[in-house]
């Protein structure tokens, strides 16, 4: 296996050693996000006993599915750095400092959240924040988030959150991109490494364009989102890792301030189950428009009915727990059918833990 860690370098360690760190880790991130729900859901019960976020129970028989499901994401990862899709170091990569710099404001934060929760308060926002200009759509505390997308508090712990939300597997679903990213790119094995131009649309906190700089070094990146505040967060980890810093524009996804036909792929993770179904036709015609003939577009997102309806009753209760008012429509619509429509090609679905990914080329023309 290519290795490419310096611990590597200095003391080779056996494949297998190395596979089972990689899953006691993610095993500990699994603990720690339900460690984390159980402690703050009795602190919460102790402190504002009248405090009640609705929730369906789940089945038994789902928690076995869904831990096969995690297992699975997590041997599909370990297998994707054992065959070079990216370095074997990348699945150790944690955001440490942030970690124990945002842990106790999260958890300071959750009472405001609860409290909003219950009193189906969904868009609140902080005075200071300028609120002009957004889609009407986007002005939400989505996941009951403090300031939805327009703090810089809510950007700092925005990564935390989804971990804490997925048990340690955001990043794992994220790169499930990446090696059909990497197979699409082959269509330009002609283009020099450096002249290939990737898309994130709603590229958030910039972890996914920090995941596709690991795997492709060489490339051009840049990034869209309508956050302000999530671009700065975004700036600040790809400027404090290693890499060519890719271009980030505040920009709506359903208006990409792009010629067309400029990129080689266009991704877009987690962004299309926040969208009402106009604007998710829309950033999937805009993401048509900026993406090369033969090139590629990849979208990561939540699960869906046609897919996963054994998981029925998870999705039920995410649209009910978080603030996700277009998840329920998101559940049952037909992304194949709107890439289609858009005119994408050869169009590929996959599931891996809770994430969908369509995969759709352009067609030459
Ligand atoms: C759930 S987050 C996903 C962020 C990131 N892609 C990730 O993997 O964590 C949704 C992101 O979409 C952005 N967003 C929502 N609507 C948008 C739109 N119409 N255009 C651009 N960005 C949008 C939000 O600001 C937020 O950063």
């Amino acid at each position: 296996m290519q290795s490419t860690s310096k611990i590597d370098q200095l003391i080779p360690i056996p494949d297998n050693l190395a596979k089972l760190t990689y899953q006691t880790f993610q095993q500990g991130k699994s603990y720690f996000g339900l460690a984390h729900k159980a402690l703050t859901t009795q602190l919460l019960n102790l402190i504002s006993p009248r405090v009640e976020i609705k929730s369906k129970p789940v089945p038994p028989e789902v928690i076995p599915k869904l831990q096969q499901r995690m297992n699975q994401i997590i041997e599909a990862d370990w297998q994707d750095a054992e065959r070079g899709v990216y370095p074997q170091s990348v699945l150790f990569d944690n955001p440490w400092s942030d970690f124990f710099r945002y842990y106790p404001v999260l958890c300071l934060d959750t009472l405001q959240i609860w409290q909003r929760a219950n009193q189906k308060r969904y868009q609140e926002f902080s005075p200071d924040i300028a609120m002009d200009g957004y889609p009407s759509y986007y002005l939400q505390n989505f996941h009951h988030q403090t300031d939805g997308y327009l703090s810089d508090w809510s950007a700092n712990l925005y990564d935390l959150q989804v971990e804490i939300l997925f048990g340690g597997t955001a990043d794992p679903m994220r790169r499930r991109i990446l090696a059909p990213l990497k197979q699409a790119l082959k269509a330009f094995d002609s283009t020099p490494p450096q002249q290939i131009r990737i898309l994130d649309v709603a590229c958030g906190t910039g972890r996914t364009l920090k995941l596709i700089r690991d795997a492709l070094p060489k490339a051009s990146l840049f990034g869209v989102d309508l956050s302000p505040a999530y671009l700065r967060k975004a700036n600040q980890l790809l400027t404090e890792n290693q890499g060519e810093l890719p271009q980030l524009l505040q920009a709506n996804g359903e208006e990409l301030p792009y010629v067309d036909n400029y990129f080689h792929a266009t991704t877009s993770v987690f962004l299309f189950h926040e969208l009402p179904a106009a604007a998710r036709q829309r950033v999937i015609e805009e993401s048509f428009r900026v993406t090369q003939p033969g090139g590629v577009f990849i979208i990561c997102d939540s699960i869906q009915m046609s897919d996963s309806p054994e998981l029925k009753p998870l999705m039920e209760n995410f649209h009910e727990m978080f603030h996700e008012p277009y998840y329920k429509h998101y559940i049952t619509d037909d992304l194949v059918e709107r890439l289609d429509k858009a005119g994408f090609t050869d169009i590929t679905t996959e599931v891996h833990f809770m994430s969908k990914y369509l995969i759709a080329r352009k067609p030459l023309v």
